[in-house]
């Protein structure tokens, strides 16, 4: 080990994995830009990573083709009881998954370094800040957490001898015999990969990939399933939401944290440019919030990150300008296709499509390809401080003060634009009920329409039922203080199967909207679902848009609510007992609004 750790649990746990996964050697990280050089070096001449011409210090990296994306049914949320869980997680005994787990860790780091990644989520040393210690025997892993956590030499002084600390395991499950040449982007097959958590004791395993979120332990595994569920027991919040600051013309700010399931638009609506004249928008995160009670009654939320794991496609100057000047240098782009001269290249980026790539495989491409060049999940990982609308507080300890929450889905029929909450449990039961079309975030089929609660369905460490009721128990906590509640749906479709609505930086105009009902400066109608703006309320000038298209874009079919109506009386029952009465009374009162 190249230095002395002083802290006594990290040691125990240190020697106790060295003598279970049996490393060749064992490296103590310190994030310094010299460690992540030297690590890039290593990666480079071994022909994993490609160092890009075009973008300075940026490689790319080539996952292997099974290893793509998070793996929602290898996720398992290990408790006591499978009811402490509940029936959107998947559950194993924790003394039957750990004994499988143990199994599966015995001598898989043989023949790699087994790297040991101090990391704070937050700023290091704030109060409401985490520290885990990530063990991977992954250096891609390291060079990835360096950016999206703050890995610190001072994250190990801060833990002292006897200091707390989430222990956070990981193997891509590939251990090299030995004289055996290393593959590309070694894992294990997906029947052996296990991402566990067991949060009664804030432990997190992971097993067998090597790929964001299966691998970044501190981003969804700690800042959301172990911290929602230390969120539950000491009352405050852990979101799968983005964090913005909104500035009116006049100068006055409001904060919207945003809750969409994953690749419907968190980052792109961070980082969006508003379309209309001297509005401001500036990001504090673009992924995960943390939210307190502040001293003044008010919920604030910090972003536990330190960087922005972004997907790809679709980004482009014309989309998502702030991004695109993110991305300028020291990235690295994972699935991506590159180009002849030396650049990264995905679908939707701008300018011609090349007539020859590399694609995420690593095979030529051409427009004639029948496959896509780069994977639909292919991601950047970018310092949030490269970012030029990082707002001057996303660092500030006691975060920013929460006017706004919006939730959201993909959904290209029946949801319209914008909804307002009646009221705090009428936004719960929209939180509750949210559905969206799935994608390619995770392992599975795209397009298929499921509730996903508060985009959390794949992030909460404990029993949703439970999660609905800390959200109306926070509500009572905030009274006249909560945020006001809103719905939205950038992703309705023509009959021609196109999006109706721009989106992006025309978001802003639908954010407008909700500020302005905020301040109370504009009506709104009352309609089964919640309060729509009124005709002429939304600010859609210089947009081309036709008026049949605003209309439908904001159209109630109450016959195609009432059809949503068994589906989400489906997705209640699973909860039993545990569905606060609140929100059966908020499905009730739906149902006779609907008439
Ligand atoms: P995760 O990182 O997986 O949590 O995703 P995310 O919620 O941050 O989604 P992101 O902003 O990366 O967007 C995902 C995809 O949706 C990208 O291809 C975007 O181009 C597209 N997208 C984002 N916002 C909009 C929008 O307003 N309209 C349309 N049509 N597409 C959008
Ligand atoms: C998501 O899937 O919501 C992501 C990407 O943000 S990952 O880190 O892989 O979870
Ligand atoms: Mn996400």
């Amino acid at each position: 080990m190249n230095i002395t750790i002083e802290n006594k649990k990290l040691n125990s746990w240190i020697k106790e994995v060295e003598d279970l996964c049996q490393p060749d050697s064992i490296y103590v990280c310190n994030g310094s830009s010299e460690e992540y050089s030297r690590l890039i070096d290593e990666l480079t001449k071994s022909g994993i990573a490609t160092p890009l011409k075009k973008r300075s210090n940026s490689f790319l990296f080539r996952s292997d083709p099974s290893d793509v994306a998070r793996v929602e049914d290898n996720t398992y949320i290990s408790t006591s009881t499978r009811e402490e869980a509940g029936p959107t997680n998947n559950w194993i005994e924790p003394d039957k998954l750990k004994k499988i787990m143990l199994e599966l860790y015995k001598g898989c780091m043989k023949g790699r370094t087994m790297y040991v990644i101090p990391f704070s989520m937050g700023p290091i040393g704030s109060p409401i800040s985490k520290i885990g210690v990530e063990i991977s025997d992954s250096p891609y892993v390291v060079i990835n957490m360096h950016i999206m956590t703050r890995v610190s030499e001072r994250v190990l002084e801060l833990l002292g001898t006897d200091g707390d600390f989430i222990p956070c395991l990981h193997s891509i499950g590939a251990p090299l015999a030995e004289g055996e040449k290393d593959s590309m982007w070694p894992c294990a097959p997906l029947e052996k990969k296990y991402i566990s958590h067991f949060p009664e004791e804030n432990l997190i395993w992971s097993y067998g990939s090597g790929y964001g979120g299966n691998a970044l332990l501190g981003k969804k595994c700690l800042a959301l399933r172990i911290a929602s569920a230390m969120a539950r027991r000491e009352g405050w919040m852990a979101e799968h939401m983005l964090i913005l600051r909104l500035t009116n013309p006049e100068g006055k700010k409001y904060h919207i944290a945003a809750a969409f399931p994953s690749a419907c638009g968190k980052t792109n609506l961070a980082m969006m440019q508003p379309s209309l004249p001297g509005w401001k928008c500036e990001c504090v995160g673009d992924d995960i919030a943390w939210m307190k009670v502040g001293p003044d009654g008010r919920l604030y939320a910090i972003n536990p990150e330190n960087g922005f794991f972004g997907v790809a496609p679709g980004t482009s100057y014309d989309t998502n300008p702030m991004a695109m000047d993110t991305l300028k240098e020291n990235v690295l782009f994972t699935n991506c296709a590159l180009t002849d001269d030396g650049d990264v290249w995905w679908e939707g980026i701008d300018g011609d499509t090349p007539s020859h790539l590399i694609d995420w495989k690593g095979n030529d491409w051409t427009p004639d390809s029948k496959t896509d060049a780069a994977h639909p999940n292919s991601r950047f990982t970018a310092p949030a401080s490269q970012c030029p609308v990082i707002c001057e507080d996303w660092e500030k300890p006691e975060g920013v003060p929460i006017d706004i929450f919006i939730f959201g889905g993909r959904r290209s029929t029946v949801v319209p634009l914008v909804n307002e909450a009646f009221n705090w449990d009428h936004g719960v039961f929209l939180g509750a009920t949210a559905g969206s079309e799935t994608t390619a975030a995770n392992i599975g089929a795209v397009g298929n329409l499921r509730r996903d609660p508060f985009a959390m369905t794949p992030f909460c460490g404990y029993n949703m039922g439970d999660y609905f009721q800390h959200w109306l128990n926070m509500g009572e906590t905030l009274g006249d203080k909560a945020p006001k509640v809103f719905y939205v749906n950038w992703f309705r479709k023509s009959n021609d199967g196109k999006f109706i609505w721009p989106g992006f930086s025309d978001n802003s105009r639908v954010l407008k909207w909700m500020c302005d009902r905020v301040d109370g400066t504009v009506s709104s109608r009352e309609t089964p679902i919640g309060l729509l703006p009124n005709e002429g309320d939304l600010d859609i000038s210089g947009i081309d848009l036709s008026e049949d298209d605003m209309k439908e874009l904001l159209k109630i079919d109450a016959d195609a609510w009432k059809a949503e109506i068994p589906d989400i009386e489906n997705h209640f029952s699973k909860f039993g007992n545990r569905l606060p009465e609140r929100l059966h009374k908020q499905l009730q009162e739906f149902i006779k609004r609907l008439g």
